[in-house]
């Protein structure tokens, strides 16, 4: 199973999710091979699910809080997001990591809380430019695998790993992508650690500046095993393009 996955950020208002869902439900592609997915806002959360409803597209929240129900004032827990249809989040993305200040502590107990509630968590891990620059970029995934990972039983289903390298996410429009010879290597490697863990089968995805020209170099390479699109995902014609570019790999 390959994966496409479509990252919204606070890029779009709500109308505008629901105008993109509606886009969407007319693709086609082959759900046997291809598992396509979106994470929308979680105020649109619900309006795309339902959108989506008679199709084979997924559901995944972008955050999610640890804590279960109870009084926590603004938080949204992953049992209130799995309850209405999601089956994914992504937990531990650079942005939450870097701007919001999100520990690798704190990740790792939202993966606990996701698979608690029965959701797959999209772990989310990438070194920054200075680690690259300071021969850092192992130590950085390996740590943050390990300390969101260690000791955690959880199947080879229920588990995404994405590759997001924090240099190659846009902010917006021109990023730099990582180049795929070098995320084949970084992929490999991460495959490798995830041994470690027996999760080596756990797919491992790309994200950083993908789009409709650069899907192709990315799926089609052997450790790849999806991509994690962010600001191209928002645009209905172009995101058509990667799921129709990447599922005919
Ligand atoms: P980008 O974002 O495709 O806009 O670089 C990817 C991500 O952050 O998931």
């Amino acid at each position: 199973m390959k994966y496409i996955f479509g990252n919204w950020k606070m890029y779009l208002s709500h109308k505008e999710a629901i105008t993109l869902a509606v886009r969407l439900k007319d693709i086609s592609y082959d759900v046997s091979e291809v598992t396509v997915g979106v994470f929308p806002s979680l105020l649109s959360l619900v309006g795309v699910k339902n959108t989506l409803a008679h199709t084979a597209i997924t559901i995944g929240a972008q955050h999610v809080a640890w804590t279960p129900v109870g009084p926590y004032t603004g938080a949204v827990s992953a049992a209130l997001v799995h309850d209405v249809g999601a089956t994914h989040t992504l937990v531990g993305h650079s942005e939450r990591r870097h701007i919001f200040g999100e520990s690798n502590d704190n990740i790792r107990k939202r993966v606990e809380a996701a698979i608690v509630a029965g959701l797959i968590p999209v772990l989310c891990i990438g070194e920054t430019q200075e680690d690259l620059a300071q021969g850092k970029r192992e130590y950085r995934l390996k740590k943050q695998l390990m300390k969101a990972l260690a000791g955690l039983d959880i199947a080879p289903d229920g588990l995404i790993v994405a590759y997001e390298p924090v240099w190659a996410i846009s902010h917006g429009s021109n990023g730099k992508p990582c180049m795929p010879a070098d995320t084949e290597e970084v992929h490999v490697w991460i495959k490798k650690e995830l041994e470690e863990y027996n999760l080596q089968r756990v797919p491992v995805l790309y994200g950083g500046s993908v789009n409709a020209e650069n899907v192709v170099s990315y799926m089609s390479l052997p450790s790849v095993d999806g991509v994690l699109v962010g600001s191209a995902s928002t645009k209905g014609d172009v995101f058509s393009t990667i799921i129709a570019a990447g599922a005919s790999m």
